[in-house]
């Protein structure tokens, strides 16, 4: 059984805004990527299977659970960590995850000892929120998400703001949250993250389903085809445009180069380059100029 599985789920806003429109895939176990630039709608899909907001259409299902009629078994499987999560400063860490423990009807000390260690801090655990590094804070978030031993956890941005050491700290907690079978399912605007993290993605694009896949799929689509053009002005960048689809540009000792999707190998003089998993995104994206 898959850990989640979305089928045609459309969400509109009160407000008019189609945030999500017709979007199907299915989330197996490991670490799987939500990846979209900001308004793509991944926290309104990560909030309607959280069950927070109801689906305008379509159905979504946590281990077998619909989330409209079974919304008690899916929240009871799932641990959550919002975009934005509010901590109270003036609590300790170990406070703050009591706290929640406590809404969440799990008050064991024991428990809450045991989250701590599963995020590496449990030796910082009198020391308030509010002296507490971003990273560390994240820590704190993914440890009251851990709480009640859930089968699937859901966060939401959770790599925005990190540094290099936090980054790999962070990804240690997670692989060994996902190694027995469970699932995580995380959302990032930063490609490089989800290269790193995840080993599927889904990609979302002003609301539709732009792309799932592995990661190495999806760069199998550039790979051999990026190509560094160099250029003498911005007339003759307007001029490249016209001819391939320009991933992205810089000025480099003072000249301006492009990177571009050469589809047709027809830029012969261009030096090839290697692919990264940014370039495939712009260009699943539609290029530089729509992002
Ligand atoms: N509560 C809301 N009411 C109306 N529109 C919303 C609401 N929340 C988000 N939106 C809109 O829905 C779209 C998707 O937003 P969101 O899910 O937050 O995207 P992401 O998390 O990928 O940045 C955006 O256009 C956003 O402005
Ligand atoms: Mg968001």
């Amino acid at each position: 059984m898959n850990a989640i599985e979305i089928s045609h789920l459309t969400k509109k806003y009160s407000n008019g805004v189609m945030a999500l429109e017709d979007i199907s895939f299915t989330v197996g176990g490991g670490i799987f990527g939500l990846l979209g630039h900001n308004g793509a709608g991944k926290t309104t899909l990560m909030k309607a299977i959280v069950t927070i907001l109801r689906p305008s259409c379509g159905t979504i299902s946590v281990c077998g659970f619909d989330t409209k009629k079974q919304g008690d078994n899916v929240r009871s499987l799932i641990g959550y960590l919002p975009q934005e999560l509010s901590m109270y400063p003036s609590l300790s860490v170990f406070d703050f995850v009591s706290y929640m423990a406590a809404l969440k009807g799990v008050p064991d000390t024991k428990k809450i000892q045991e989250v701590l260690n599963q995020v590496g801090m449990q030796g910082v655990s009198k020391r308030k929120i509010g002296r507490l590094s971003g990273g560390m804070k994240r820590r704190v978030g993914i440890a009251q998400a851990l709480i009640g031993d859930p089968q699937v956890l859901i966060i939401d941005e959770p790599t925005t703001g990190l540094d290099p050491e936090e980054r790999v700290r962070f990804r240690g907690v997670l692989s060994r949250f996902a190694k027995d079978g469970r699932t995580v399912l995380l959302s990032t605007h930063i490609v490089e993250d989800a290269y790193q993290l995840c080993d599927q993605l889904a990609v979302l694009r002003k609301g539709r389903l732009f792309y799932n896949g592995s990661a190495e799929n999806l760069l199998q689509k550039v790979n051999g085809k990026i190509k560094l053009v160099r250029l003498r002005n911005e007339e003759q960048l307007i001029a490249l445009q016209e001819q391939a689809m320009v991933i992205s540009t810089a000025y480099e000792n003072g000249g301006l180069t492009a990177r571009i999707m050469d589809e047709k190998s027809a830029f012969l003089q261009a030096e090839p380059v290697t692919a990264t998993l940014e370039d495939a995104y712009i260009y699943c994206m539609g290029g530089k100029s729509h992002e």
